[in-house]
């Protein structure tokens, strides 16, 4: 979701509307706008996009005071009812949230008995709090405060009093949240990108300080009212730089960007009556073939081997996964119908092209699923997917490898349609699981950061193991600790370590163990008890349900097929967190590039 707020003598309505288009990206199933003006607060809420709140909204009601939002529906379905803002059972407050509050329904039941709800979501329980609050202290600053200290959970909040149209209440937890600074007026709005038409001078806000906003000043406290002094910056105005936002790395904003993208997949590929939506050719191509082979390099090939897995499963398919680079060399012997599916975030690699170039000299058909629509990768092969996971900077890639897998989760189950095949998985209800998960995982950072610092701290070297799916995490989680933080990693099947790679153990040797299998469960954790007892630092990532006391970090469920979109964030985030700690160049790692055009 994206909020954004403004206070001042410009046209509000129409700062509000454009802010909001352009955090559309941050979801779009339903939006509001509240303003103020001396009859009072007037709010207008849709199901739907911008477009038709801009149709709705008043043209007639001047305001010199406003806060908007664009919702992806998280608690609630999406409906008029549950869209932002919401507003107090007297209607004296007015919020919008983006976040996740994980306490509300203990809020509810320990503040709020007496109070009836209109809406299905968690926000209305903090507006209802805060108009509790402010009967016991009379002061709606004191109110906003307490409310936020008592909330657990993922908040970027805007408020609104009827009573004061002199001040926009402001406060953040883990969601993103800036102030906007201009002559006569101020905004909030969760990314930059949606006010800099109106200014370039920014105002950084950190967790739990409340902000209030004026229109010739702002005012930033800490929960217990303590001023705190501090300087605008300059948001650069270069596009690609701006994304970054408050962020101190691309890295991390992509690494938190992943429930939206899986949201994006979920609304891109989904018709108006909820059945998947794809290119009937592909789909043809699809059945046509009687095997499959995915090409990619780095991350890319990762999410290749997960990616054999639905297919495979789901579609009854033979896949076989290559390596770019090696493709050529040893090619297979080709199947008489072959279909090659390319996965490629930048849709330049040339290891890549390199084969596409080879397979459609031959006469075969090509896939690619890309982030980049217009690259060479898309324009040279014969179908296109695109993975709707917006501009990718850092160049240890993080949402592409969620979004390629969830790609071709969506390719897989669509094509096992296609040929009329019996399915119990649901691929977008899944997926939607898997955002809500990605949420809960993207608000540990501080846990990560801790293990990152236990287990990573002055080692030279680490091993990733895991067995069946968590195999294919393992060798990316190795791939981002090595790419960002240099420190030698590898990931293994769990069953080989004994084959050989044992004999590098020593003690005090890092070894990570995913498992997030139940058929794997028991053998897994027997290899962690074969290199603790020689001597290693092991930590155990488990998958809610399939626990054990000791386990470092636990993922919350997702379908058996899916959880590599939810193991894989902890690893990024271990790996961020490494790098950061060693002063590592994270955005930009020695040696190696995005987007990699020579072979
Ligand atoms: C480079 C990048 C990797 C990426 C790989 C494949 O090596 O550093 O992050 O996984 O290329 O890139 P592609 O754009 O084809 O997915």
């Amino acid at each position: 979701c994206g909020i954004v707020g403004y206070i001042g003598q410009n046209d509000t309505k129409e700062i509000l509307l454009t802010g909001l288009e352009k955090l559309e990206y941050r979801g779009y199933d339903s939006a509001g706008i509240a303003t103020i003006n001396d009859n009072g607060v007037h709010v207008t809420k849709v199901k739907g996009r911008i477009a038709t709140l801009r149709e709705d909204v008043d043209a007639t009601v001047d305001s010199t005071m406003g806060i908007g939002h664009t919702r992806w529906a998280t608690h609630g379905v999406p409906s008029v009812m549950n869209a932002h803002p919401h507003q107090s059972a007297s209607e004296r407050f007015t919020i919008v949230h983006n976040g996740v509050i994980e306490n509300y329904i203990d809020i509810k039941n320990e503040y709020l008995t007496d109070v009836s709800f209109v809406s299905e979501t968690d926000t209305e329980v903090i507006v209802q709090l805060i108009e509790k609050l402010h009967e016991k202290h009379q002061d709606t600053k004191k109110a906003f405060s307490e409310a936020m200290s008592l909330l657990k959970g993922s908040y970027a909040i805007g408020l609104i009093d009827a009573e004061d149209n002199e001040t926009l209440y402001v406060s953040k937890n883990k969601s993103p949240l800036l102030v906007g600074l201009g002559e006569g007026f101020n905004l909030v709005a969760s990314d930059a990108m949606a006010t800099l038409k109106e200014t370039d001078q920014y105002l950084e806000i950190f967790d739990k300080e409340i902000v209030l906003v004026s229109r010739n000043y702002v005012e930033v406290q800490t929960l217990d009212g303590q001023v705190v002094e501090r300087k605008p910056f300059t948001a650069e105005i270069d596009a690609s730089d701006t994304e970054k936002g408050t962020y101190p790395h691309f890295m991390l904003k992509e690494i938190d960007e992943q429930p939206i993208v899986m949201r994006k997949i979920i609304q891109e590929y989904q018709d108006d009556n909820g059945q998947l939506k794809l290119d009937q050719d592909i789909r043809t191509a699809m059945k046509d073939a009687d095997r499959i082979y995915i090409i990619a390099a780095g991350t890319s090939y990762h999410a290749g081997l997960v990616g054999k897995e639905f297919i495979e499963k789901l579609a009854n398919i033979p896949v076989e996964v290559h390596v770019a680079s090696e493709f050529s060399y040893n090619m297979p012997l080709l199947s008489e119908k072959p279909l090659f599916v390319f996965i490629s975030q930048s849709g330049e690699t040339a290891d890549s092209r390199a084969v596409l170039v080879k397979i459609k000299e031959l006469g075969h058909p090509a896939l690619t699923l890309t982030n980049v629509p217009g690259s060479t990768l898309s324009r040279e092969a014969n179908y296109t997917m695109h993975l709707h996971a917006g501009p990718e900077i850092a160049v240890a890639s993080t949402k592409a490898y969620t979004a390629q897998i969830a790609v071709l989760a969506i390719l897989a189950v669509d094509t096992a349609r296609v040929k009329g095949l019996e399915l119990d998985f649901d691929p977008l209800q899944e997926l939607a699981i898997v955002a809500n998960a990605m949420e809960v995982l993207t608000d540990q950072k501080e846990e990560l950061e801790q293990l990152a610092r236990d287990y990573f701290g002055t080692t030279r070297n680490a091993f990733f193991i895991g067995r069946s799916t968590d195999y294919h995490v393992a060798q990316e989680a190795a791939l981002k600790l090595k790419e960002i933080s240099y420190i030698q990693a590898e990931g293994f099947a769990g069953g080989e370590l004994k084959h050989g790679t044992i004999a590098l153990i020593e003690e005090g040797t890092p070894v990570i163990a995913l498992t997030t299998q139940e058929n794997v469960n028991y053998s897994i954790r027997g290899n962690v008890q074969e290199v603790v007892a020689r001597g290693a630092n092991a930590m155990v990532v488990s998958m809610k349900g399939l626990e054990q006391d000791e386990d470092a970090f636990v993922i919350p469920h997702v379908h058996e097929l899916l959880t590599p979109l939810a193991s894989v964030i902890p690893m990024q985030l271990l790996a961020y967190y490494a790098a950061l700690h060693r002063d590592c160049d994270v955005d930009k790692p020695r040696n190696l590039a995005k987007s990699v055009t020579v072979e």
